[in-house]
């Protein structure tokens, strides 16, 4: 298994250049099985989700053609299968994605029910009570979403979500771009990547309208056309690089972001005593040598402090001048990355969904274990900051949401290797 030994104790120092985002390529994969046409993608960054959603893809017929820049033609003409199989979709719930657009496009689909996972339980309740009010019968069998649609294809509906769920969201809005009528969803999810999806959709003849709001309103159309589409950047990815060169004083410019899908987060960065100053498609951070100051926050969703954020800003309180407490609202299971921390010197307690962090003036390097994506994030930030030498396990975790990540750190002047 991979493993990623970090030297640590510089400060990063650069310029890096921000992939294109998972977390709107994933979605924005699932829903080219809307499409009876060729479509072109470009920006799909090259990550394991990535690589595991062309299988789901490859497994139900669709034909993609790649190309050395990642230029990705996509043919979903002729689909010859409907089941998402339990072995994809155990290695990533987002597959469970491909349920909306199957059901919208061929009227029936068999996806493996996604089980719990290392954050938390994760239901898909939502994504499923959503189809059954667009006509669709639902029925659990052997491990299965056997999900059907009414004679005729899904119906337009009236839907209100009760907690706000991105995946709920963009399945809804894939299955209700084919359905007869025009669908409300009330308290969507208003993420970046929301917005990316429906302007996808859009591109393709869809009408999607009001994404970027708690409102959506979907016209459902016939067909959708072929067409280019270049996904957004990773603001996630952004984010992260911004915290490790908070937590190790440094100074980077990152190129490629648009900084407004980071705002809470440059705030919170600002608040820590960060320099930060941006441009139409730039981002650069200035510790000017200095030590972060603590932050308190609490994680919600879109605009306010993403999850996927939270443990890498719990590393920089770790380090920083101060007390600092941050909640997680999202998912029940987000602060165990904090366990590892505290191996490495941190002083962190937990109180039930609340971290308090007294910052210490440096970490110390340890083997540690990577539990899930952004909680082997945060370790890599403290294996950067801690002296000596922090060898972080099970990086597949990593593979998954993060391109090349110790090329582009070692571009930032980190002396990081991969041990294989
Ligand atoms: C997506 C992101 C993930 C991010 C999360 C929250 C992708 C591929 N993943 O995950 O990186 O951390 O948004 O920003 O984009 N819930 C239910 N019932 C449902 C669906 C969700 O109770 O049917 C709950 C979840 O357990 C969680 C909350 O709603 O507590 C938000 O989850 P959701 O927004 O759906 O997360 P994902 O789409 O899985």
């Amino acid at each position: 298994m991979d493993k990623l030994l970090i030297r640590g104790g510089a400060p990063l120092a650069g310029e890096v250049r921000v992939s294109g985002s998972k977390n709107a390529a994933l979605p924005i994969l699932a829903a080219t099985l809307l499409v009876d046409d060729v479509v072109t993608l470009s920006n799909v960054p090259h990550l394991n989700d990535v690589t595991t959603m062309f299988e789901l893809l490859g497994c139900l017929g669709v034909e993609m053609v790649l190309d050395e820049k990642m230029h990705i033609d996509i043919d979903a003409r002729n689909i010859t299968s409907l089941v998402a199989p339990y072995d994809l979709v155990k290695t990533m719930r987002a597959s469970i994605l491909v349920l909306g657009p199957l059901l919208a496009r061929f009227g029936e689909a068999h996806v493996s029910f996604p089980g719990g996972c290392a954050i938390g339980s994760r239901p898909v309740d939502l994504h499923l009570r959503g189809l059954e009010a667009m006509g669709a019968s639902i029925e659990i069998d052997g491990g299965y979403i056997r999900a059907k649609a009414p004679d005729g294809g899904l119906r337009a509906a009236h839907l209100l979500f009760d907690i706000v769920t991105v995946g709920g969201t963009e399945n809804l809005m894939m299955a209700a771009a084919l359905a007869k009528g025009t669908s409300v969803i009330e308290n969507a999810a208003r993420e970046p990547e929301i917005v990316d999806l429906a302007n996808f959709i859009n591109v393709m003849g869809g009408r999607v309208e009001g994404a970027g709001s708690d409102t959506l309103v979907v016209h459902g159309v016939e067909s959708l056309h072929g067409g280019h589409y270049r996904v957004m950047p990773d603001r996630i990815e952004a984010g992260t690089f911004l915290a490790a060169a908070a937590a190790t004083r440094g100074k980077v410019k990152l190129r490629d972001i648009d900084p407004h899908t980071l705002e809470a987060v440059l705030l919170k960065l600002q608040e820590a005593g960060a320099d930060i100053q941006t441009g139409p498609d730039w981002i650069s951070l200035d510790m000017h040598g200095k030590r972060p100051k603590a932050v308190n926050l609490r994680t919600a969703p879109y605009p306010a402090f993403p999850t996927d954020m939270q443990a890498q800003l719990t590393t920089v309180n770790a380090v920083a001048e101060g007390t600092g407490a941050v909640t997680e609202t999202i998912f029940e299971n987000r602060l165990i990355q904090t366990h590892e921390l505290n191996r490495m010197g941190a002083k962190i307690i937990l109180e039930g969904n609340t971290a308090i962090i007294t910052g210490v003036e440096t970490l110390k390097g340890a083997p540690v274990m990577a539990s899930d994506l952004r909680a082997s994030a945060s370790l890599v930030i403290a294996g950067l900051v801690a002296k000596g030498e922090t060898l972080v396990d099970r990086i597949y975790h990593i593979d998954r949401g993060y391109e090349c990540i110790e090329e582009k750190l070692r571009q930032l002047g980190a002396d990081i290797q991969r041990i294989v």
